[in-house]
């Protein structure tokens, strides 16, 4: 079933922490542990250092499972992918504020095509640089790592800027989710949410640990 108003917490477990050998029997297995939501990290090796996978593969997970996909662009020029990413079955799609484009047109271009808009801001990126677009996100998306590679240390120095965003979705009268994406396990997850996150990426540990419905459980009760 996809959805996407919430009034609780959205986990999303990464595909990056997936066994790709067998992704769609993966993405059933997430799904079966309790998982709100898919993210779908698209690295082009260079907004990047790393490269991951496009559309065919988001269009296989898409055909695959009925799951609502959250799709994190960490690409240089989204704006020229949004079309494709949305033809693969996207319901959000995510791209970097740091990123080569007119922000503003792609957040534009992503809901004119039918789908949620998300706007992603590294950790050493000043708050100050998305205000101009909250009026146009679904969603705001606080790295908590620098993006590249699942695994690394949640940077607890990304929480003021949550609260920011928090505060200032109150102050404008706005709407949109706030989802934090590294370094998410449940002790992390208790600051991220204490601070307004309410969509938590995980991969690590979700699909790496060892009962992963527990894992679910866990960071959704944290
Ligand atoms: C980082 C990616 C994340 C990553 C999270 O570049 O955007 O989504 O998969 O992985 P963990 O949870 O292992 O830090
Ligand atoms: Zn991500």
């Amino acid at each position: 079933m996809k959805k996407w108003q919430f009034t609780d917490k959205i986990i999303a477990p990464s595909l990056l922490a997936a066994d790709w050998g067998k992704v769609t029997s993966e993405v059933s297995r997430a799904i079966q542990a309790g998982a709100d939501w898919m993210h779908l990290d698209v690295m082009d090796g260079n907004f990047v250092d790393n490269i991951s996978f496009g559309p065919d593969m988001v269009n296989a997970v898409s055909e695959s499972n009925d799951v609502y996909l959250d799709v994190h662009l960490m690409i240089s020029k989204p704006d020229e992918y949004v079309a494709r990413f949305v033809k693969a079955g996207a319901d959000l799609i995510t791209v970097h504020v740091e990123a080569d484009h007119d922000v503003r047109e792609t957040l534009r271009a992503i809901r004119a095509a039918g789908c949620k808009s998300g706007l992603a801001l590294n950790p050493e990126t000043p708050m100050e640089d998305v205000l101009p677009y909250l009026e146009e996100i679904d969603l705001l998306l606080c790295m908590t790592v620098v993006p590249g590679f699942g695994g690394q240390s949640f940077m607890n120095e990304v929480m003021p800027k949550v609260e920011q965003a928090a505060a200032m979705r109150d102050l404008r009268g706005l709407s949109y989710h706030i989802e934090v994406d590294g370094g998410i396990g449940e002790e992390s997850a208790v600051i991220a949410s204490a601070a307004g996150a309410n969509v938590l990426v995980a991969g690590s540990s979700t699909f790496k640990a060892e009962d992963m419905a527990k894992a679910v459980k866990g960071l959704r009760e944290a």
